[in-house]
């Protein structure tokens, strides 16, 4: 199947990308193909809430979310990898996510798959609480099919994160697809 990484974190080397290349190098070993962009580098601006799509329709904003439609929908499954920020996803991917109101209707009929990759410096059984139901409400919402995430507690720097066992987690969530 076509899998698209929405990687949201601006370290395009850190700890998140590691997380999510784990996972592409697994899925691919599957047969699958994986693209994964970086959401950070690109142009989108948040939605303006004016509601001219209908939830279903053109947007009237014209920048980088034009491709990223297209190949968001040519996708069976998205990734969402994100470091964790205050508690809840980077801001770059939640502009993504708030652009999805144009293709509200068209993504929900998809019946998409999707998974989260995060990573955090805290390691508090608490840490992902926020983030993890923001993610099953997006999933219950959207008509997702979960297929797994990995909560990468403790994983402050690339060091740490290269030191748990985060990355074989994201590595075994790709090859189980
Ligand atoms: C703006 C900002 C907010 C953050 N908020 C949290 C947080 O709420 N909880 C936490 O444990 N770590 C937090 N962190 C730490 C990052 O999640 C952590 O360093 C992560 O490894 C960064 O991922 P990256 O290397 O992919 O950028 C925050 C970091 C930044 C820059």
């Amino acid at each position: 199947m076509k899998i698209l990484v929405l990687q949201a974190s601006p370290n395009l080397n850190g700890s998140t990308a590691l997380l999510a290349d784990e996972f592409a190098r697994g899925a691919r070993e599957k047969g699958h193909e994986v693209t994964r962009v970086d959401v950070d580098r690109l142009d989108i601006a948040p939605c303006t809430g004016c509601v001219a799509c209908g939830y279903e329709g053109p947007c009237v904003q014209h920048d980088d979310m034009d491709g990223l439609r297209e190949q968001i929908l040519a996708a069976d499954m998205l990734v969402l990898a994100t470091p964790l920020y205050y508690y809840g996803m980077a801001a770059q991917l939640k502009c993504v996510i708030d652009r999805f109101c144009s293709v509200n209707a068209s993504i929900t009929r998809k019946r998409m798959k999707s998974a989260l990759l995060t990573v955090a410096w805290n390691a508090d059984s608490w840490t992902f609480e926020a983030l993890e139901a923001h993610y099953n409400t997006l999933v219950r919402y959207l008509c997702w099919q979960d297929c797994g995430r990995v909560l990468g507690y403790g994983c402050g720097t690339t060091g740490m994160t290269k030191r748990s066992s985060h990355l074989q987690e994201a590595y075994q969530l790709g090859r189980s697809l």
